[in-house]
């Protein structure tokens, strides 16, 4: 008998960290070293779509990233969200008439095949993980039924899958505080200012190269820990002070501050890098390029107008103030030519809202 087939869509933000998560003090569950904070894009300009479908005609789970299938239970990270959202699953029903659709002791018999497509680099530097992870932690969640007042421990799950996604799923300013505990439950995301909050923030990214990093996030920052006394200063010494200086920056829109903060903190995570032994080099040629032509920017201006960041890979997020894009974009334009930079606003909704609603 052909067995029905039970499907959602949901699309997720990436997130960019202004100040940046960097090393692990538990890698099974993604505990970090120090807390982070990043600003959420909105979902128009880089997104991770994924469909989540569940049927007792699927013999075991599968998961298609960008048309490529991957090998589910070779990944741990993808083994720990399902496991986590199976612990917690509840009745699906249908969102229109509130059906029950799936018993919630009916779901051993279903597989769930996931698919899932992003819409710029993946792996390059650009927080594809977090919002993948984040899609793949919310679409579950809503296929299994979870309920809404679970979201604090969507973001632990979405953690379990790549730390920076717990990030990605709210909208606006959003801290991710470490936590103390061993088994990570206070380790998770927490909004600080909302979407509405600084609507004139501008985000461009320039694509500097769109092929796989060499050296994974994962395994970049387990070597740092490893051996960078510079990555155990930065934790303990300089990133305390550091955040709570970007939260008050945020909230008061010192785009000035805010901007000094990110590139700083840019910098000494690309140092860290670099002390890690043997070094590991995200940033190429052009991405120092960026570098230079940032500062040359602030000083002809008198002044801040635009701010850069690169993650683990060459890619450069700029941060400006929407009066000072056209300045901004004729630079880049004429540095970068013949990519266009890829404009980005923050994201204007927040997928833990959505949960909410
Ligand atoms: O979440 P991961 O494992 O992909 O690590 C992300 C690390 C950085 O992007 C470099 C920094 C951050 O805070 O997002």
């Amino acid at each position: 008998m052909q067995q029905p087939v039970f499907s959602l869509t949901i699309s997720s933000p990436t997130n960019i960290a202004l100040i940046k998560y960097w090393g692990k003090r538990d890698a099974k569950i993604n505990l970090p070293i120090n807390s982070s904070v990043s600003v959420t894009l909105n979902q128009r300009d880089l997104r991770t779509v994924t469909t989540v479908s569940a049927s007792r005609s699927f013999s075991r789970d599968r998961l298609w990233l960008n048309g490529e299938e991957e090998d589910v239970n070779a990944s741990r990270r993808v083994l720990a969200v399902f496991r986590e959202v199976r612990a917690r699953a509840g009745d699906l029903r249908d969102p229109k008439t509130g059906q029950v659709l799936v018993r919630k002791d009916e779901w051993d018999g279903l597989r769930v095949w996931v698919v899932s497509e992003n819409n710029f680099p993946t792996a390059a530097g650009l927080a594809s993980s977090a919002a993948g992870y984040a899609a793949l932690t919310f679409a579950l969640s809503k296929l299994y039924g979870l309920p809404d007042s679970l979201a604090d421990e969507l973001s632990c799950i979405a953690r379990m899958g790549s730390g920076s996604a717990c990030r990605s799923l709210a909208g606006g300013f959003v801290a991710w505080d470490m936590g103390q505990r061993a088994d990570g439950v206070d380790s998770r995301a927490r909004q600080v200012a909302d979407e509405a909050h600084w609507p004139e923030l501008q985000v461009l990214v320039l694509v500097v190269s769109d092929t796989k990093k060499t050296v994974s996030s994962t395994a970049g920052m387990q070597t740092s820990v490893d051996t960078s006394p510079l990555l155990a200063h930065r934790a303990a010494a300089v990133v305390p002070g550091r955040l709570a200086e970007m939260e008050a920056a945020y909230q008061s829109r010192d785009f000035g501050k805010v901007a000094e903060l990110m590139m700083r903190d840019s910098n000494q995570f690309h140092a860290t890098c670099l002390d890690t032994y043997p070094p590991v080099f995200y940033m190429n040629d052009a991405s120092r390029a960026i570098v230079r032509m940032v500062h040359a920017l602030n000083e002809a201006a008198g002044e801040t107008v635009c701010g850069y960041t690169f993650d683990a890979g060459p890619n450069a997020v700029l941060l400006t103030l929407k009066r000072h894009l056209p300045t901004v974009l004729a630079a880049a334009n004429t540095h970068f030519p013949p990519k266009r930079p890829v404009e980005a606003t923050l994201a204007s909704e927040s997928l833990l809202a959505a949960l909410k609603s």
